[in-house]
């Protein structure tokens, strides 16, 4: 197993298990309230007025719910969905080639947008507003632009870096939300309902403490499920409780806070090779053998939510719980920050 198991299975692409427990509709969507109400509200205006849905932009970090909600979305429209993503899409031919299948209403999902193509997102925009696509077909002498008139249709974005989001597509869509990290109540939640769906036996105290040691994310919360489900089997009787969840835990090195190893190489680096920072995203990277954008997109937002580290215009900089956690004195010139 993958030393980093849990955020490992995080950008990867979904699994058949991820599949099996993904949520149909909103009332079993856990979490997210804000988020859901405004699109729950969208879905049954557009309905009483036999309209189609307005384009959404769905953002945050990955594994909170963004693919999940596009198809719950899709679903309560009682309409079809095209998925596809950002970097799947190489010329404007493809693009064509999706929207012209779709009929009046049908959401179109385009996963990771912010990886599109600029040429493409160009051809986007006229799709996207006037439903309408300018194709160049032929080429040299007998080159000519097509109009394709397009069905009426709703596209779901999703993004993990909203900020890489140009200004003219982000302003296109009638609605931006963005997901943030669940608390833990939410995941126990989730996981019963998990468990249910898989047949696991798991009482509360087993369910809360997988829960409080997912990152706040949904999709670590059920790959640890399944884990401790292995484990239960092999150790336990099949009976999840607590201290079987936390001993099934501490198998795979996570602790409380459910920090995985590549979260305490990312602090540990920080703090013994940088001192404590500031440090630049790519030095980081460099030292402790990860991607500049994993870590920035999958590894780091938890962090900074969770108050381990800072990101500052000179680079990262650890806090005093980043200290603590590596178990080193806290130095005064933290201390002076707060
Ligand atoms: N609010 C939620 N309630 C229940 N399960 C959820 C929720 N959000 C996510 N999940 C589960 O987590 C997994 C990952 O969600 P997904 O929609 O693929 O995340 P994203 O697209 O943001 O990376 C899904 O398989 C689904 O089972
Ligand atoms: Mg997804």
């Amino acid at each position: 197993m993958a030393d980093n198991f849990v955020t490992s299975t995080l950008d990867a692409p979904d699994t058949p298990f991820d599949i099996s427990l993904r949520p149909p509709m909103f009332s079993e969507f856990a979490g997210q309230e804000k988020v859901c109400e405004r699109l729950e509200l969208m879905v049954q205006a557009a309905q009483q007025r036999g309209d189609v849905l307005d384009h959404v932009l769905l953002s945050g970090p990955p594994g909170l719910g963004k693919t999940t909600l596009a198809y719950i979305i899709a679903n309560a429209m009682s309409v079809n969905i095209k998925s596809t993503s950002g970097p799947t899409i190489e010329k404007a031919g493809d693009l064509a080639g999706l929207l012209t299948t779709l009929e009046r209403g049908d959401v179109l999902f385009i996963d990771e947008i912010h990886r599109l193509q600029p040429a493409i997102e160009e051809y986007l925009y006229p799709a996207m507003e006037d439903y309408k696509l300018d194709i160049i077909i032929d080429q040299g002498p007998n080159a000519r632009s097509v109009r394709l008139n397009l069905p009426k249709f709703t596209l779901i974005g999703a993004t993990t870096r909203s900020g890489m989001i140009s200004a003219p597509l982000r302003s296109r869509f009638g609605m931006a939300c963005r997901l943030d990290y669940y608390v833990a109540e939410e995941l126990q939640q989730i996981l019963q309902r998990s468990a249910r769906l898989l047949n696991i036996e798991i009482d509360a105290e087993g369910a809360f403490e997988i829960a409080a040691r997912s990152r706040g994310t949904p999709r670590v919360a059920n790959n640890l499920l399944r884990w401790v489900r292995d484990y239960a089997q092999v150790k336990a009787a099949n009976r999840v409780t607590r201290d079987v969840a936390d001993r099934a835990l501490a198998m795979l090195d996570i602790d409380a806070d459910g920090f995985d190893e590549m979260d305490k190489r990312i602090l540990e680096a920080m703090i013994h090779k940088f001192q404590g920072g500031p440090v630049g995203l790519n030095s980081l990277a460099v030292a402790i053998g990860e991607e500049a954008g994993t870590l920035e997109e999958v590894n780091e937002p938890y962090l900074i939510m969770q108050g381990y580290l800072k990101r500052t215009p000179q680079g990262r900089v650890a806090l005093p719980p980043a200290y603590r956690k590596v178990g080193v004195p806290v130095p005064n010139r933290v201390g002076e920050l707060f």
